[in-house]
């Protein structure tokens, strides 16, 4: 069956062919158009922005051709409402906020969290408000990142963002990149699960994949194993010391785990190496993330009955250490992505070769969430 609650081991072969059949006509139901024209399913929590991005002055962000202005209120608490005035249609992030309210920046129109026009300034004073309410987004802030239900609101609750236990726990150090790519979100999903580009990469790359072993497909998530080559491990000081001087490396066998946890991305290579991708998908043509690329020193045994406080301090000085290496490979990637765009623009029916079967279990599930354009 395409769609399991239990993760399920997916081989080649006759199997492979008779559980596609299989699942023609489920598929029938969903996004049948051309990949790269797939909508997002809108009943998930995607990342907007990064927490200390939204301060008091109201932000705009866009997702899948939603434009949002995002706002704290007096308190600190979050709002995100449709960027348009219902008034003459114009930006309510070029405003203000006034105590729980956002304030247009043309007639001074106001509007409360939930997206109602609460004042009107040059309003007859026994005149009465006219009756109009723009679109209001569930928002939250977990893990250092805001997230915003674009779908339903009624389904937010039973939702939740994309878990990274990693953000609060001392012995995982973060580096974070900003991605931007001018390219449908399919192609950036796509170049994080086929690990077999390692050559592009070159000196920057921490490993190189030997064999897909094993692709695993679940209700909202397909998963990559790859038997992968590294050096990256870090247990003393000889191991932090390689990172640094190539001709110190020593190269041993990691399995390399990749996952398409829809809509984003998460990564594990051994044990000391994990890193995520916290997808927004702004519209068919651009899509923006966040790389956060954890180190574990968590073999260093001793910083256990270091004190707290001296560990939240090295944690911060040792943050972004892995920061170069990871916009280097990012410019590497986006670069080769967006000529993938590119090239599908301008010839959108010469069809890419594959090889690599992750890619079409990745393009399947794509193809599960978005919906069919009515
Ligand atoms: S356009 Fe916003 S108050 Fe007039
Ligand atoms: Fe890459």
């Amino acid at each position: 069956m395409e769609q399991t609650g239990k993760p399920q081991a997916f081989t080649c072969g006759m199997d492979e062919m008779e559980s596609e059949i299989a699942n023609c006509s489920k598929r029938n139901e969903h996004f049948s158009g051309h990949i790269r024209l797939a909508g997002i399913n809108p009943n998930c929590w995607y990342m907007i922005a990064k927490s200390s991005d939204i301060k008091e002055r109201p932000v705009r962000r866009e997702i899948w051709n939603q434009p949002v202005v995002l706002f704290r209120t007096g308190h600190g608490e979050l709002r995100a409402l449709e960027d348009r005035c219902a008034h003459r249609l114009v930006r309510l992030s070029h405003g203000r906020v006034k105590d729980d309210r956002i304030e247009c920046a043309y007639h001074g129109w106001q509007y409360n969290g939930d997206g109602r026009c609460v004042h009107i300034p040059h309003l007859a004073s026994r005149a009465s408000l006219p009756n109009c309410q723009i679109r209001s987004f569930s928002i939250v802030e977990k893990r250092g990142f805001v997230w915003l239900f674009p779908g339903d609101p009624e389904l937010s609750g039973s939702l939740a963002p994309m878990e990274m236990k990693e953000w609060e726990d001392l012995n995982e150090i973060p580096s974070f990149v900003r991605l931007t790519c001018r390219a449908h979100f399919s192609y950036l999903i796509e170049n994080l699960m086929d690990m077999y580009h390692g050559s592009l990469h070159a000196q920057y790359q921490v490993w190189t994949a030997q064999s897909l072993q094993e692709v695993m497909e679940a209700e909202n998530q397909v998963t990559a194993t790859y038997q992968a080559t590294t050096y990256y491990r870090i247990k003393d000081l000889g191991s932090i010391l390689q990172l640094f001087i190539p001709s110190l490396r020593k190269l041993h066998s990691a399995p390399l785990t990749v996952t398409y946890d829809y809509p984003n991305w998460k990564s594990t290579l051994g044990e000391d190496f994990k890193i995520y991708c916290l997808i927004c998908p702004v519209n068919e043509r651009l899509t923006e993330a966040y790389l956060i690329h954890y180190t574990s020193i968590a073999k260093f045994k001793s910083l256990n009955d270091v004190p707290v406080v001296f560990r939240r301090l090295l944690r911060r000085a040792l943050s972004n250490v892995a920061k170069r290496l990871l916009a280097n490979l990012v410019r590497q990637d986006v670069l080769m992505i967006e000529e993938e765009q590119s090239a599908f623009d301008k010839d959108p029916v010469h069809p890419p070769v594959e090889v690599n079967r992750t890619i079409r279990r990745v393009q399947q599930l794509i193809r599960r969430q978005a919906v069919n354009p009515s």
